[in-house]
């Protein structure tokens, strides 16, 4: 095909010289859910995001996806791309050139709204329950060690996408949702539990109780959907339960825990 020959998108000026058969999950559970298959064009330069917004202009306009910053930081484009957790707009079409049909479904784990759009209100209930950062009374300056820092810069590069949420097991096979916080909030209790300056003294026993920590059996797959890189399990979840555990199971880490609050 000549220069002259190429279809160019008006809007983002993509030479259109290749082709895809994608799938994406249309529907609702009131109207019924299926597979709807497009034969779509796209460039090597575009993302998955692209391609569903190809879609939407120019063949279903009423095609229900959620997203607003494209850039990775809003967290809102989270679906599965041929089964696997990812935000559309971080996603390369060039990683399935090999791959004949591109299927794109919404998070499993939420209830559909419509089509690709997720009911995630859940999460947001959920870090409603979190109490906030406590520093002592009266504080008026806030000295930490670069450590400490580090520890909850990593914890605050959340951008609840939620794909660990998805991902979870423990939340989208066994549903427990009354039990288990999930591994975002277990990030964002880990930020408040380990910061040197929180005074909230019921934070453990609810990370225990309330939260469900125990209830992680440490599989990772969280870890490894996170596009922010977070290390949720090992930087997050497990000092979570080395914290309960010393706390509420191991009479002699507690004590050791105490002596060293003396000295
Ligand atoms: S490591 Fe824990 S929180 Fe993460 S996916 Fe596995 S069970 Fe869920
Ligand atoms: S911890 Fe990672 S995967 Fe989970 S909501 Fe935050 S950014 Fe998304
Ligand atoms: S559109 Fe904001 S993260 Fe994808």
């Amino acid at each position: 095909m000549s220069v002259e020959e190429k279809k160019i998108d008006v809007y983002s000026g993509a030479v259109l010289d290749r082709k895809k058969k994608i799938r994406i999950q249309r529907g609702s559970p009131e109207t019924g859910i299926e597979m709807v298959e497009y034969d779509v064009e796209y460039d090597h330069t575009e993302v998955v995001l692209d391609i569903v917004h190809r879609v939407q202009a120019e063949f279903a306009p009423d095609l229900a996806v959620r997203w607003n910053c494209k850039a990775g930081k809003c967290g809102s484009c989270s679906a599965e791309i041929n089964g696997m957790p990812k935000l559309m707009c971080m996603t390369k079409m060039i990683d399935y050139d090999d791959v004949d049909v591109l299927e794109i479904r919404p998070m499993r784990t939420f209830p559909v709204i419509k089509d690709l759009v997720t009911d995630v209100s859940w999460n947001f209930e959920v870090n409603k329950r979190i109490k906030p950062f406590k520093p002592p009374e009266g504080l008026k300056e806030l000295t930490m060690q670069q450590k400490h820092v580090d520890r909850v810069q990593e914890y605050r590069k959340c951008i609840e996408c939620f794909l660990c949420q998805n991902t979870c097991h423990v939340l989208r096979t066994h549903q427990k949702t009354n039990e288990f916080a999930g591994p975002r909030f277990m990030i964002r209790l880990a930020s408040l539990e380990m910061h040197p300056m929180d005074t909230e003294e019921n934070r453990l026993k609810e990370i225990k109780d309330d939260f469900g920590v125990m209830m992680c059996n440490i599989t990772r797959c969280c870890t490894e959907v996170c596009p922010e890189e977070i290390n949720i399990t090992d930087n997050g979840i497990i000092p979570l339960k080395e914290r309960v555990i010393g706390e509420f199971y191991d009479p002699l880490a507690k004590a050791i825990s105490w002596v060293k609050k003396l000295l």
